[in-house]
């Protein structure tokens, strides 16, 4: 099993078949997180350079932690601590660092669209996009996938509701492509000023009212509003948000019983979601997080051009 694709840019340009292919490796490599001795030599002799022009905590992290598990040499390149500083450019930045020869480059910048110039620019080695601006996060998508599949075993038919900030999430982007692909219907729910026009051309029905667009949702993935790309508030304040919008425990009263509560993180407790929901018996948040590291160890595995599964 592989992909015939040098970068990984965004779910936008995958076909089912190739979701269907990274998910069933990353199961595999599932298995290997389990092991008491967590790593394999898969990846032995390769490198991958994780190119950070944004902040991240479990991206930046669970990167790093699958190419060490695969046995990659991997190397942390943080914006705030390197030469973007003094003034040089990102592609400037990328061509120096392909100069080492590295094999993967990991990149997560603010601009929607970054990881497609260096895929065009760097010849000789692959992107993976982490997060672009407000474009697509790709890996996000697919470790929910995942963790959704486990539970439900299927997707096709399924109702996925993303509430709140769909104007400046890529995690919301990126879930449309993937979950309406897989055989789900999407619904987006927030207030008209983070809900952008051009989103019903993606497909999915548009709600303003929370109630009514979580109504037979099998899945609420709830957003955390991404205050870094707003220049001025779209709604009064945070309280009036969250009396709205924010997941709590009387609206999950009147969900189906087996209703999965979904984040991407950083969570912001008590505006999109309480505590008492981000903890309690229908999250999957940390199970996320976990499944995370076996869907980037299947997407560094596929885009290293190595063609034998050592596991
Ligand atoms: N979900 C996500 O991308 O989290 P980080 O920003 O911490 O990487």
């Amino acid at each position: 099993m592989n992909l015939d694709r040098k970068d990984m840019l965004g779910i936008e340009d995958l076909s089912r078949k190739e979701i269907e292919i990274i998910l069933e490796t990353a199961n595999k490599f599932a298995e290997v997180t389990n092991r008491p001795i967590k790593k394999v030599p898969t990846l032995r002799g390769k490198t991958v350079i994780c190119l950070f022009f944004e902040n991240s905590t479990r991206t930046r992290t669970s990167f790093e932690i699958a190419g060490k598990r695969l046995s990659a040499d991997v190397v942390n390149v943080s914006a705030q601590a390197s030469s973007v500083k003094k003034g040089e450019t990102l592609l400037d930045t990328a061509k120096n660092l392909q100069a080492m020869h590295p094999d993967i480059i990991v990149c997560r910048h603010s601009s929607a669209g970054a990881c497609h110039v260096l895929a065009r620019y760097l010849k000789n080695t692959s992107i993976i996009n982490a997060g672009d601006g407000a474009h697509e996060h790709p890996s996000q998508a697919l470790l929910d996938m995942m963790t959704v599949m486990q539970v439900k075993k299927k997707v096709d038919g399924l109702k996925v509701a993303i509430v709140g900030d769909i104007t400046h999430s890529r995690v919301a982007r990126s879930n449309i492509y993937c979950f309406q692909k897989m055989g789900a219907s999407v619904a987006v729910v927030g207030p008209p000023s983070m809900l952008p026009c051009s989103i019903k051309d993606m497909g999915v029905d548009v709600y303003y009212n929370l109630k009514e667009g979580l109504k037979g949702a099998d899945i609420v993935m709830m957003l955390r509003i991404q205050q870094e790309r707003i220049s001025h508030s779209p709604f009064p304040t945070l309280r009036e948000y969250s009396r709205h919008y924010g997941l709590n425990n009387e609206t999950i009263s009147t969900l189906k019983k087996d209703v999965l509560i979904m984040h991407p993180g950083p969570v912001n407790r008590g505006v999109e979601i309480d505590p008492d929901i981000a903890d309690g018996p229908y999250s999957l948040i940390l199970s996320q997080v976990t499944n995370g590291v076996a869907v980037r160890m299947a997407l560094l595995y596929l885009f290293s051009g190595v063609k034998t599964l050592d596991i």
